[in-house]
């Protein structure tokens, strides 16, 4: 995609401050403090466009930006960070439920996931509910520059026999932005489809 204006919308806290405009929109979701708002400033070549932090479980809140004055870009929050709290955990769950319900223009969930680490057990449980919900989704597999060529390789097909069906799956580095133009590829198949 061509970009001409990439502008941070908003932190939505609670229902009530969703962006009453609707706009095919990709939601970025994985782990805490697995690279999601890393990825996102990536791709869009914007260092702090979404906010990254070295400690987990940062981004309380769902991030708007708006792309071309056309599309959105959700950061969505981290799961499965294990010192927060029951109640966080909860209120996390009812507001990224209250986002898929709301967002009809949701076009795709981009899934991301530590190469080093694969799939874990809050992975499947996010799968199994996105597929459940029939939500389109891709799988990044980022911080691909810790490892090497071989182990790169190695990891993805490791990650490629848990998931199966045909969902893309795409290596991902944030810090050497390598896969950039292969992330865009499959990101573009839905949004300008
Ligand atoms: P939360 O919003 O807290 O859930 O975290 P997040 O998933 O948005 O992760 P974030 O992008 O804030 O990155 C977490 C940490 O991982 C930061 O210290 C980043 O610098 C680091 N990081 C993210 N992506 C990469 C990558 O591709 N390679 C390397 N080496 N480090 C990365
Ligand atoms: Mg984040």
């Amino acid at each position: 995609m061509h970009i001409t204006k990439i502008e941070f919308l908003k932190c939505v806290y609670q229902e009530y401050q969703f962006p009453k405009q609707e706009l095919p929109c990709i939601a970025f979701a994985g782990r805490s403090n697995v690279g999601k708002s890393s990825v996102i400033n990536s791709i869009l070549k914007k260092k702090e466009i979404a906010r990254t932090s070295s400690k987990p479980g940062k981004t309380i809140s769902i991030n708007y930006i708006t792309i071309n004055n056309k599309y959105y870009f959700v950061d969505l929050p981290g799961y499965g960070y294990a010192t927060v709290s029951k109640k966080m955990r909860e209120d996390w769950k009812q507001l990224i439920e209250q986002f898929i319900e709301r967002s009809k223009s949701l076009k795709c969930i981009v899934l991301i996931i530590d190469l080093r680490h694969g799939v874990d057990d809050k992975d499947k449980v996010m799968i199994d509910w996105m597929k459940e919900i029939k939500i389109p989704f891709i799988i990044v597999a980022t911080k691909a520059d810790k490892l090497s060529n071989n182990l790169i390789h190695n990891n993805i097909e490791a990650i490629r026999k848990i998931i199966t069906d045909k969902i893309p799956l795409v290596p991902y580095s944030s810090v050497n932005n390598r896969w950039t133009s292969t992330l865009w590829g499959e990101i573009d198949k839905y949004l300008l489809s």
